[in-house]
């Protein structure tokens, strides 16, 4: 009986594996119910009292470092599974990479095409006093661009700002000509959202102040940013117009680029399309900011980035630039 001990013995230091159903069958054949270990404990009855002391220690022994080897290797077997699971060649989640806003590729585009020819970018306020937004600039009080129907007034005398010509007055009142400048920024205005017109939008504004500025000089620089924009062969045209801070005042069209001035709907069949309002600041204006209306003239132009995204990307509906739909969004991209 001994040598059956012995015999297991060397069963146990030659077993070795690193597949779990193996090293459970192992335990079931030394250790279940059955097994061979189980066994010799059944046949300790029968021997002989001078030998049971021996033989129960070297049994429990036997038990003991089966016992141990099984769970040492039950361990590893474990911790090389994990191990293989883990294919490290594997090529990683891909990530999703963003694209920028139309608004901003279109914002970006124009404040690039205007750096290039000297104008630099001023910043202002979202939220507006009544001088910044309407008075300096030459509204009368009774003007209806100041009635409730455009404008978000906050109190009396504060307002959400209805254009960024706001920012060219505060650049007026600190900087000495010449001034060459855009002010990019979102404007609101009082109106029910559709298609065509949102509560909010974006607008590019330029000015530029100096001795001797001509309507000449505006035309020559407006030609020059249409060009660059939509494409040498672009025409533009002037219509009279009218604003409270420019005199004369203009609306710019330009020449259709969706169907090459041959009509379509964007252009109601027209062959020109409207993109901005622009003119002579007016001496009154230049007054108010503290500039010399004797000495100093200048021009002014506002646009809307959404206006022209939409004629870029033949965009129709002016709610897609503000609803965040990922499958709108993600047709841009920074290169165009
Ligand atoms: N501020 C005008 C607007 O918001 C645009 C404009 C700017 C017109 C400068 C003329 C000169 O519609």
């Amino acid at each position: 009986m001994f040598d059956q001990i012995e015999n297991i013995k060397k069963e146990l230091d030659a077993f070795t594996s690193d597949v779990n159903d193996e090293i459970e069958r192992f335990r079931i054949n030394l250790l279940g119910k059955k097994g061979k270990i189980t066994n010799l404990f059944l046949l300790f009855r029968d021997v002989h009292p001078s030998d049971k002391k021996e033989f129960g220690k070297q049994l429990n022994n036997l038990k003991a470092s089966a016992q141990e080897k099984i769970t040492t290797l039950k361990s590893q077997c474990i911790k090389s599974t994990t191990k293989t699971t883990q294919d490290l060649t594997i090529p990683g989640q891909p990530l999703n990479i963003g694209s920028r806003h139309p608004i901003t590729i279109i914002r970006d585009r124009i404040i690039n095409i205007f750096s290039q020819i000297g104008f630099s970018v001023s910043k202002g306020p979202e939220i507006e006093d009544d001088w910044h937004n309407f008075s300096a600039l030459n509204f009368p009080k009774e003007h209806p661009a100041r009635d409730m129907q455009d404008t978000f007034f906050i109190n009396k005398n504060m307002s959400l700002r209805t254009h960024t010509s706001s920012v060219q007055v505060r650049v007026m009142e600190k900087t000495k000509p010449p001034i060459r400048t855009i002010s990019p920024g979102r404007v609101y205005r009082n109106e029910a959202i559709s298609s065509r017109a949102h509560c909010f939008f974006h607008q590019v504004e330029g000015l530029y102040i100096d001795e001797n500025v001509s309507f000449a000089d505006m035309k020559q620089t407006l030609l020059y940013f249409t060009r660059a924009m939509f494409g040498e062969n672009t025409e533009i045209r002037l219509r009279p117009s009218y604003f409270p801070f420019t005199e004369p005042s203009a609306e710019l069209d330009v020449s259709c680029s969706i169907c090459k001035s041959k009509g379509c709907s964007v252009c109601k069949y027209s062959g020109w399309l409207e993109i901005m309002g622009c003119g002579m600041v007016d001496p009154k204006v230049l007054d108010n900011c503290g500039l010399d209306p004797k000495r100093f003239s200048g021009y002014a132009f506002g646009m809307g980035i959404e206006r022209i995204a939409q004629l870029i990307y033949e965009v129709n509906d002016l709610r897609l630039y503000s609803e965040n739909d990922f499958r709108f969004l993600k047709q841009f991209t920074s290169e165009r």
